[in-house]
């Protein structure tokens, strides 16, 4: 029988890594948080993009964005994700694979009220990944939402929320000289994570 790691045992390594990085500072790591996103449309055609991450514990891995975009409705039409952290500085790399879920309303107001105003503005101007008619539209939009909720709080909109990745694959790599590269890779099971290593 082999032993399985316990559930918690990736994302405290993530967790470690992530205070490592952010550790860092600004000049050397502008942002520790960003990861590269990928989605699959139908066709099959992968895409990819930066996008911070917002929370992370046992559950999954959060981010939040604008639902009609490319990213949104290739997530709620296909759910496969992949997420790529490179912390340069630390010579750390981690591959994340698992499916979207939206997060709760609940927990997408609360972080949407964290925002700045002009962010929440921002959510409510910008059609995300669509067309613009003409480059000063964003300007417009921005100007009419001011206007819109002038005087009182900016609600979230009913197109922008979160996805949380629920993982069932993590592979933690780690530089090593001749390119003799540690590779640490975590697969989801019942009850826990079956742990390998793999060759660079
Ligand atoms: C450092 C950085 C952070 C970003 N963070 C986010 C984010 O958290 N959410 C988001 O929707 N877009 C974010 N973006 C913009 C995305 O990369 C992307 O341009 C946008 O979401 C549209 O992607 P899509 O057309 O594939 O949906 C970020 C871009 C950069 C460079």
């Amino acid at each position: 029988m082999t032993s399985l790691a316990p559930i918690a045992e990736p994302f405290q390594r993530f967790g470690e890594l992530l205070s490592e990085a952010r550790a860092v500072g600004p000049e050397r790591l502008p942002e520790p948080t960003a990861f590269a996103l990928g989605t699959v449309g139908g066709d099959g055609q992968p895409s990819v993009r930066i996008v911070l991450l917002k929370a992370v514990d046992e559950r999954g891995f959060v981010f939040y964005t604008n639902f009609e975009s490319r990213k949104g409705r290739e997530l709620l039409a296909h759910p496969q994700a992949a997420m790529c952290f490179h912390w340069q500085p630390l010579e750390r790399q981690v591959r994340v694979e698992g499916r979207a879920t939206p997060v709760a309303a609940e927990e997408a107001d609360a972080y949407f009220a964290s925002r700045a105003r002009g962010s929440q503005l921002g959510a409510w101007a910008s059609f995300q990944s669509q067309v613009m008619d003409s480059p000063d539209m964003l300007d417009v939009r921005v100007r009419e939402m001011e206007r819109r909720f002038e005087g009182g709080p900016v609600p979230r909109p009913p197109h922008w929320s979160g996805f949380r990745i629920v993982p069932h694959r993590i592979e933690f790599w780690h530089n090593m000289p001749s390119r003799l590269h540690e590779r640490r890779v975590y697969i989801r099971e019942a009850g826990g994570w079956r742990v390998e290593a793999l060759y660079p």
